[in-house]
């Protein structure tokens, strides 16, 4: 009976421990202000990300890049991309791959191809670049259709 008292509190505190583990780690509460689409334009050409990146719906100066990867940013997608996410993809991009693409054109031994750029990219840069992006998401709702048997 003790034994199983004891295995039960073990239990519990393992489970209390991992839930604050979770909540520590959680993104609750992150919060970006409003930032700047035209400086993001100008900080995106600048960092290069044109080498790899096409925008939808975006014109940007002709690749100096030729060879892969070439990862399109916006278009349409299934549901919102938060701010969150792109903040992520861009300061831990191997974090979640993008989508869509060959492993071995994206990535080398599991790790993105993409730079990190956290070392010399400003804060106010990445608000911009993301307050850039984003409106080139274009959320769609897929069609489904339902066949009525008689
Ligand atoms: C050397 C090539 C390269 C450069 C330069 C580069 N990226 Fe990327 N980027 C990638 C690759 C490859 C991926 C796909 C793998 C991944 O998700 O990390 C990616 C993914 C992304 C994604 C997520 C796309 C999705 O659909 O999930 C965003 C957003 C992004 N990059 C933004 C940027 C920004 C902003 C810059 C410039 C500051 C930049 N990238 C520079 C290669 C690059």
């Amino acid at each position: 009976m003790k034994r199983l008292f004891s295995a039960i509190l073990l239990v519990a505190s393992f489970l209390t421990l991992s839930a604050c583990e979770a909540d520590r780690m959680s993104e609750k509460g992150f919060s970006l202000p409003a930032g700047n689409a035209m400086s993001g334009k100008e900080a995106f050409i600048y960092m290069h990300c044109h080498e790899c990146h096409t925008i939808v719906g975006e014109e940007l100066p002709a690749l100096v890049r030729s060879e892969p990867p070439f990862v399109q940013l916006g278009g349409k997608v299934t549901r919102v991309k938060t701010y969150g996410e792109l903040v992520t993809a861009i300061i831990n991009p191997s974090h979640k791959l993008a989508k869509g693409y060959p492993l071995d054109v994206i990535t080398n031994d599991g790790q993105t191809k993409m730079p990190v750029y956290n070392g010399y990219m400003t804060v106010q840069e990445l608000i911009d670049i993301v307050t850039f992006l984003q409106p080139h998401y274009d959320v769609f709702v897929p069609q489904y259709e339902y066949r009525i048997y008689p």
